[in-house]
């Protein structure tokens, strides 16, 4: 696998950075042969994986720390969304639609990333904290990743 490029990205938990997170992989994944609508299914995925980490892993406390990374390889988007929040009990329960541990929220986060990528895996250890991997595949076309010669 040739890795074009990688980013990593920390930022605290305030909600104002989950605008912060979506900009940074749409900027990343601009390069690619997405289009629009696969890159606005990225963003909605990327929000919904930050918004857990910032109100469920952390409880909403802005004081912690939320690492954002991507990769893009050839044919493939890899994004990794990571928390060291108070982490998921039971997640096979949690990853179903409405089984939300907030009746005041529709329970639709993790039914979205399945959605609108192509690959969702959660690590995930109580008291340690939450990483969810996110993949989305792109065709490669033959030209791509090179830059125009003059
Ligand atoms: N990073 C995380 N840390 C701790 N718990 C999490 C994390 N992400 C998800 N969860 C748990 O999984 C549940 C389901 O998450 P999901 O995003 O599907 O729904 P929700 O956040 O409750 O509602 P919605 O996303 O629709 O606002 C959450 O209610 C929460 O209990
Ligand atoms: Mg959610």
């Amino acid at each position: 696998m040739k890795i074009r490029n990688r980013m990593k990205l920390e930022f605290m938990s305030c909600s104002e950075n989950v605008g912060l997170a979506r900009v940074a992989v749409a900027a990343f994944a601009s390069g690619v042969d997405f289009n629009l609508s696969d890159l606005e299914e990225i963003k909605v995925a990327v929000s919904e994986a930050v918004s857990n980490a910032i109100i469920h892993g952390y409880e909403g406390a802005a004081t912690g720390v939320v690492t954002l990374s991507a990769l893009l390889s050839d044919g493939s988007l890899e994004i990794e969304v990571e928390d060291a929040g108070q982490g998921i009990a039971d997640l096979e329960q949690a990853m179903l639609p409405g089984n939300g541990s907030d009746p005041e929220r529709l329970g639709l986060g993790f039914v979205f990333m399945k959605s609108f990528m192509d690959d969702v895996d959660v690590w995930t250890e109580v008291g340690r904290g939450t990483r969810v991997k996110l993949i989305k595949s792109f065709p490669v076309s033959e030209n791509s990743g090179k830059t125009a010669e003059n």
